[in-house]
């Protein structure tokens, strides 16, 4: 028989099995905003795992939940519901000690304002070292770490400008330095190229690679920029604040062995088994409301509730209005499909 400790035990395997190798583990995780009487969910279950020495961008419309993921995940915003775990660390149940120990040790973060990111008055080279400073490490390990770190990023040039020195791509990349000063595992980075022209967000993406590459630091990067996905092996789309749909790269080397990319879209089925269509799937067939569910051996196929009228086979007749019954090559040919 189902007793409550029964079902709490299961609540509980089963939300230690989600995830339970992955460094970053979103799980449901809501996060409703109130003001002034009206309710904004921000996030709306979002499900999302990134493994340790990823490098992960997150796309989506405006509003569709982007900024309040990485305040979650960068410790500064609690969400509302749900579970959210980086490292060995619950972001749901860190007192406000832990908080601060987390934000210093574990992550570093960068914002799209240029401004926001470093202290007008210090140079790059003082920038970096002023986190170590406060972290309480000597002033030759502080010198030598900011040299390091401006040179993997390519502005070793710029270690004695102040930011009014430098353009707006230079201070993002010494503001990626500032924020690995004291080494974390994790770095997140909400639209660094929000205020770059092309060429320039080109080498703060190139530079976010390099850092996840040469230090093993995973990444998570928010952008609007419609290349990232040639700098990243993962992009992961939000669309209402929950996650949609990923385009995975991976290099394939065809017979002949010559070597090249293969980038994939895939839909993202969440815990709970949703799964989001595509407008222009749901456009294309009418798929509003109901809708049929078959299951293939290999697939399972999705069916409008009523038979669509095509002009050319005539107005529907009362033998038309009937379900039709999913047959399995057209099943595959016609209908929308979850891969
Ligand atoms: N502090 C807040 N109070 C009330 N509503 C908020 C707050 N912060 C965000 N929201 C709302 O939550 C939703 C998600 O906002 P969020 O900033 O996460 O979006 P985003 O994907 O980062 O958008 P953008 O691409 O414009 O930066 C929006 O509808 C926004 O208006
Ligand atoms: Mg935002």
């Amino acid at each position: 028989m189902t007793t409550l400790d029964t079902l709490e035990e299961r609540a509980q395997t089963r939300s230690a099995a989600f995830g339970a190798d992955a460094l970053i583990v979103c799980d449901s995780l809501v996060r409703i905003y109130q003001s002034e009487g009206i309710e904004v969910q921000a996030l709306q279950g979002l499900d999302l795992l990134v493994d340790d020495g990823e490098l992960v961008a997150i796309v989506g419309a405006s509003g569709s939940g982007k900024s309040t993921l990485l305040s979650v995940l960068s410790g500064l915003d609690v969400p509302t519901a749900g579970r959210v775990r980086v490292g060995p660390w619950d972001l749901m149940a860190m007192t406000p000690a832990q908080r601060v120990q987390y934000r210093r040790t574990m992550v570093g973060f960068v914002w799209q304002q240029t401004a926001r990111n470093l202290v007008p008055y210090l140079t790059a080279a003082e920038n970096v070292a002023f986190p170590l400073a406060l972290a309480g490490t000597g002033s030759r390990e502080r010198a030598a770490r900011a040299a390091e770190l401006l040179e993997l990023l390519g502005v070793a040039y710029c270690a004695e400008r102040r930011p009014g020195q430098m353009s707006g791509g230079e201070q993002q990349r010494v503001a990626i330095a500032v924020a690995l000063a004291c080494s974390p595992r994790v770095l997140f980075a909400d639209e660094p190229t929000g205020e770059l022209d092309t060429a320039t967000s080109h080498d703060v993406l190139e530079g976010l690679r390099m850092v996840n590459r040469e230090l093993g630091t995973t990444v998570v990067v928010v952008t609007h920029d419609p290349g990232v996905s040639e700098h990243v092996e993962r992009t992961v789309a939000i669309r209402d604040g929950r996650t949609s749909s990923e385009v995975v790269r991976r290099r394939h080397t065809a017979d002949d062995g010559t070597e090249h990319v293969v980038a994939e879209e895939f839909a993202v089925l969440d815990r709970a088994g949703r799964v989001q269509l595509p407008q222009e799937y749901r456009e294309a067939l009418e798929l509003a409301g109901r809708v049929r569910l078959a299951l293939e051996d290999s697939h399972v196929s999705v069916w409008p509730d009523k038979p669509r009228v095509t002009p050319s086979r005539g107005p529907a007749t009362g033998r038309h209005a009937a379900v039709p019954e999913p047959s399995r090559g057209e099943a595959a040919s016609d209908q929308e499909e979850q891969r």
